[in-house]
């Protein structure tokens, strides 16, 4: 099938990358001519492992391409996906770009008369598909809903394994305005074998916000325990979990076998939820259910605790130092989790902010931000380092901000060596097996440490 995708960031380059490789025809289309030019010359302008080969091999044999233009991307097109951002500004989703990318695709539909299946991949809240969507293709096409194809189709793929994800989901949700527009749809998804839930627009609109916003709310429900956890001695939050993790209800005995679900990694203590989703989409559906007239503490609670995890970062750095002004700390690990080059809504970053604002000399060193890096989402203030090592070296403290594998088989003694009395906050309680030499101070999270 012809297939174009308006909007080529993570979930658009690795949609038409993936659907390139299952054998459809894939068009992109982007606004952003440095992201056009690089898929054209078989590079990912992204970091995700496995992109590269894949969009390398589509570019090579003809299958995949990138435009900045509309009206070429479309040309022959069955399916027109929307993967545009939908990011919040002022405390609610900003649906400017939907409704821009809708009125191209609309003014592209009236010069023709082929049927063509638009489709919502980004996520946006119930009642955007079959409202502001549809009105701005009607009001630009001068066509209506079923003379061409509406259709949500909600991505849930992982950023660091987004390939993977892709190439093998765990469902894969259809949500249409009517059978011939699922239809289409479901063909395009023919390749991919895993249970399909055909639904309606708006709860396939919900199904993505429900996911995250559960998969957040374990997360703060861990570090809320973690906190609890801190108060009392002798008491550690990964020993509560691994207690709690072994109900059958969460880890089943398959076989006289114990499964331990990837679910399970959500309930872990840690420096909280970041990235370019769950943020986002817990405060938009937050605002969502307030314009339903529906309080929504839960959601509240899920954000505040979330919210303090970066001054608490910040205390487990300044307790032992008295005080973090003029301390040099160093921050390894800068982007969202591993294994990405992704730094929006870092909770690492949130953490290097914090201890700024306290007065530290924050330094940094992340495999993908290296120093040179520009990126709006980095402060100023932070110098960047091209290894651990060279970051760490006189400082008084350090915080493993992200869980890069490695930051795992560094060398802990040496890293303790250059630091004149090593304090090191462990901010992903990654660190539990090193060896500390004598003298350095380990804070993981969750664990009163003595100061
Ligand atoms: N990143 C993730 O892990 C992830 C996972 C699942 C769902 N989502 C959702 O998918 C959507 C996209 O997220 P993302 O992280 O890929 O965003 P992104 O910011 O990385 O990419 C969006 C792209 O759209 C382009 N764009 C904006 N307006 C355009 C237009 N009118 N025409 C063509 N291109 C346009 C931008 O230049 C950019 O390249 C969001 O709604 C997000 O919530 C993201």
């Amino acid at each position: 099938m012809r297939v174009c995708v308006v909007g080529t960031g993570y979930v658009g380059l690795v949609t038409g990358a993936c659907l390139a490789k299952v054998g459809h025809q894939v068009q992109c289309v982007d606004v952003r001519p440095e992201v056009v030019e690089a898929i054209n010359a078989g590079r990912s302008p992204i970091v995700e492992p496995g992109l590269d080969d894949i969009l390398k091999a589509g570019v090579a044999e003809g299958h995949f391409r990138a435009s900045l233009s509309l009206q070429e991307g479309m040309e022959g097109a069955e399916i027109v996906l929307v993967a545009v951002g939908t990011p919040t500004t002022k405390g609610d989703i900003d649906l400017r770009y939907v409704r821009e990318a809708a009125e191209g695709i609309g003014r592209t539909l009236a010069g023709s008369s082929a049927y063509r299946v638009v489709t919502v991949k980004s996520t946006v809240v119930p009642g955007t598909t079959d409202g502001l969507v549809r009105t701005s293709l009607e009001t630009t096409s001068g066509r209506k809903a079923g003379q061409f194809g509406l259709c949500m189709n909600p991505e849930f793929l992982r950023e660091g394994c987004a390939v993977e994800d892709f190439l093998e989901p765990d469902r894969i949700v259809i949500g249409q305005w009517d059978e011939r527009s699922g239809d289409t749809l479901a063909k395009m998804y023919s390749p991919f074998s895993c249970p399909v839930v055909r639904t309606g627009l708006r709860n396939a609109e919900l199904i993505k916000y429900t996911a995250n916003a559960l998969l957040a709310s374990m997360i703060s429900f861990s570090n809320q325990i973690a906190m609890i956890c801190e108060s009392l001695d002798g008491v550690d939050v990964d020993e509560v979990f691994t207690g709690v993790h072994l109900d059958r209800r969460l880890s089943p005995v398959v076989d006289g076998r114990r499964v331990h679900p990837g679910l399970l990694a959500y309930l872990k203590a840690g420096a909280g939820y970041g990235g370019s989703c769950f943020p986002k989409d817990v405060l938009a559906l937050r605002q969502f259910a307030q314009e339903c007239g529906v309080p929504a503490p839960l959601l509240e609670a899920v954000m505040a605790v979330n919210r303090s995890r970066a001054s608490h970062l910040a205390d487990l750095v300044e307790e032992p130092l008295g005080g973090a002004e003029g301390k040099k700390v160093a921050v390894l690990g800068l982007t969202f989790k591993p294994f990405t080059d992704d730094l929006r809504e870092s909770p690492a970053l949130a953490a290097v902010e914090e201890l700024l604002r306290r007065g530290a000399v924050v330094r940094a060193y992340d495999p993908e931000v290296p120093p040179g890096r520009t990126d709006p989402h980095l402060p100023s203030g932070l110098e960047l380092f091209p290894n651990a090592i060279d970051a760490v070296r006189e400082a008084q403290a350090v915080v493993l901000a992200t869980a890069w594998p490695e930051f795992l088989g560094l060398d802990w003694g040496a890293v303790c060596a250059a630091m004149p009395r090593p304090v090191i906050v462990d901010g992903r309680n990654a660190l539990k097996e090193v060896q500390w030499p004598h003298g350095a101070l380990y804070r993981p999270i969750g664990r009163r440490t003595e100061v």
